[in-house]
């Protein structure tokens, strides 16, 4: 894995501390500036003021869990009586774009809309209480959620960032390195059952340990790629590890690999137990004679992660690379991490075994 580009490197070094600061503030300060300032922000209605905030600034989730987000709002002082207002919940997604409405409500009525439809609710468990219940949470809902509430003229929000927990995978195509676009990129991932990865998702890989030198497209546009042990064909051996970035490169002309991010799954990843090995298109016919499918990459990944997925047995999967997760390193099932290993994508023809995947969901 050599990183020799032609693009002029535009080395940021994300260190640890840098990133903390920089996460923690997108929320806070946003937030407490429209608390504190004498602006826009602060509210004073017959000498009542309109407060908001939330016990939980973060809320991480993985795919098909349930997100709460906390948000409540008070009067200071109090009010004797009820007061009616519109809560309405808006998202900026963690990969751009703009800022969509994902609920409104009006006293008991309210109304999910976009992708959301379905899938929200407000949980008012007690007077204030504006927390909202995301369920069946999928791998694009991560980003700022905005509570905000308005009471006639006046109007106060927070922010609450959404995170979902899974595993960042560098993606190289079959024909070989530095060959997507961004959209290209967008499709290889979904392809796999993944979606392209965001910068704080590429980030907690690289502190949980990925390494790895080929420059990937992330959800937001730019390319970068995370290194733990600094070394000259990659950036260069005086570098401080870190995740190196390219910055925002053309998302028509310019080609890499994909970081692709997937989280929890539903059904399971298993080895085709079966007498003889079997070339690509026999695999993909001896999983659906099991009734399932073969398997894909995002799938084995998160089977791996969640499910602790280890067999040290070369198989098939659906994008026609060869693969193994090992959970428990051991002689011969390759490098001393855990890890999906991968042989890359050889002949069809070639006899190999099969990771097949299975939706079924056991019952409990
Ligand atoms: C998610 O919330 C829905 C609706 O409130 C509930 O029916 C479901 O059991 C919850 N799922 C999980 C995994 O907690
Ligand atoms: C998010 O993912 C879901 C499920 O994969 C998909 O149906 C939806 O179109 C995606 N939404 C956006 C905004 O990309
Ligand atoms: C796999 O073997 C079958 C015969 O069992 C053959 O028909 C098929 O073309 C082979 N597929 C590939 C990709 O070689």
């Amino acid at each position: 894995m050599v990183l020799g580009h032609h693009l002029p490197l535009l080395v940021i070094q994300l260190l640890l501390s840098y990133c903390h600061t920089a996460t923690g503030y997108t929320n806070r300060f946003f937030y407490q500036d429209s608390l504190n300032s004498n602006g826009n922000g602060e509210i004073h209605f017959n000498g009542v003021q309109l407060r908001v905030d939330s016990s939980q600034l973060s809320v991480f989730g993985t795919r098909g869990a349930n997100a709460t987000l906390p948000c409540h709002y008070w009067y200071e002082p109090e009010l004797s009586s009820a007061r009616r207002v519109r809560v309405k919940w808006s998202w900026l997604p963690a990969a751009g774009g703009l800022e969509t409405d994902v609920l409104v409500a009006i006293g008991p009525r309210h109304r999910g809309f976009g992708d959301f439809r379905g899938r929200v609710q407000l949980m008012q468990d007690f007077p204030g209480d504006a927390t909202l219940v995301v369920t069946e949470l999928q791998l694009n809902d991560t980003g700022r959620y905005r509570c905000e509430v308005i009471d006639g003229l006046e109007d106060e929000s927070v922010i609450v960032d959404l995170e979902l927990q899974g595993v960042v995978f560098p993606y190289q195509p079959p024909h070989g390195r530095y060959l997507l676009n961004f959209q290209e990129a967008q499709q290889t991932c979904a392809d796999q059952d993944s979606i392209l990865a965001t910068f704080e998702q590429l980030f907690q890989a690289w502190e949980d340990g990925l390494n790895w030198c080929n420059a990937g497209w992330l959800a937001d546009g730019t390319v970068q790629y995370p290194v733990t042990q600094s070394r000259e064909p990659c950036g260069g051996a005086g570098l401080a590890p870190g995740v190196r970035s390219y910055g925002i490169r053309h998302r028509l002309l310019h080609r890499f690999n994909a970081f692709c991010f997937s989280s929890s799954l539903r059904g399971k990843v298993y080895y085709l137990q079966n007498m003889d090995k079997l070339n690509f298109t026999e695999a993909q016919q001896a999983c659906q004679e099991d009734g399932s499918k073969m398997a894909k990459v995002g799938q084995v990944y998160a089977a791996w992660r969640y499910q602790s997925l280890d067999r040290c047995d070369a198989g098939w999967v659906a994008d026609g690379s060869l693969r193994y997760p090992i959970s428990r390193p051991r002689t011969n099932c390759g490098p001393p991490e855990p890890g999906v290993r991968s042989f890359g994508f050889p002949p069809l023809q070639d006899k190999h075994g099969v990771y097949c995947y299975s939706a079924v969901i056991e019952k409990t």
